[in-house]
């Protein structure tokens, strides 16, 4: 269960947070349960969290371990801060700053050299929705941005799908459409992995909301999910987490 925080919340707002949220999953382990903050607040966030079953990521790396990169961070120094995890490929990356396929396979790759366990975003956007090009635009986007990684890396990459006309639009997709798309993710893994594919952990985002979480965890095809907007506020974080145990029932 993840919560992408985007570009929200002070050093201040996540320190409360954590003070707030933590004892309402006092004692959770069903299951990873990841946030992750803005870069600048990382480390506030794995003191807040230290104790506790919660781990700390970023929202984003640059394959360099150091360089010329002004503005950029790399896996080493994320790992250097404490942070465990680290999504890669957001639709919002994608969209704003230009992030192709080719970047991604080579972010992935530098997130697991620095021992960081990559979240790789997918996902089609409303026009290729409409057009009816899901299946072709997650085909493409797993054989640029994870295909080209050795099985050994693939063994510790967590998949995120997510439509990007259901991100903050509060149009959730059904369960239905999100198991359908999680199953060609994995026949495509399969395809290019082999068995590794039965391991790997398929997670839907998209305005996930403690109304709906029910009845997306119930869908075997769903490991997990990332959270945007909802994951800002402890309580309604804290009742979507807690549906992780839905999926193991
Ligand atoms: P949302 O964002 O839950 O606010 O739709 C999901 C995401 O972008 O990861």
């Amino acid at each position: 269960m993840a919560g992408n925080w985007k570009m929200y919340k002070t050093a201040q707002q996540t320190a409360s947070f954590f003070e707030q949220f933590i004892p309402s999953v006092n004692g959770f382990n069903d299951c990873d349960l990841v946030i992750f903050p803005v870069s600048v607040n990382i480390p506030t966030a794995i003191q807040a969290a230290q104790g506790t079953s919660i781990r700390i990521g970023g929202q984003n790396l640059f394959w360099a371990n150091e360089g010329a990169y002004t503005g950029e961070v790399s896996g080493e120094m994320l790992r250097a801060v404490g942070a465990t995890w680290v999504l890669i490929g957001h639709s919002e990356r994608r969209q704003y700053f230009h992030e192709t396929n080719g970047e991604v396979l080579k972010k992935g790759q530098a997130a697991i050299a620095a021992e960081l366990t990559p979240i790789i975003c997918i996902g089609e956007r409303l026009e290729e929705h409409k057009a009816g090009k899901t299946r072709e635009v997650l085909i493409g986007q797993f054989a640029g941005g994870i295909a080209g990684l050795t099985e050994e890396q693939f063994a510790k990459v967590v998949i995120a799908y997510e439509p990007v006309w259901a991100i903050g639009t509060g149009q959730t997709a059904t369960p239905q459409i999100a198991s359908e798309a999680h199953a060609l993710i994995r026949t495509e893994a399969e395809k290019r992995f082999g068995k590794a594919a039965e391991q790997l952990r398929i997670l839907y985002g998209g305005s996930v909301k403690p109304d709906n979480i029910e009845g997306l965890m119930k869908e075997s095809e769903i490991d997990g999910v990332l959270v945007g907007g909802a994951s800002l506020d402890p309580r309604s974080f804290a009742q979507i987490v807690k549906a992780a145990r839905v999926n193991r029932d």
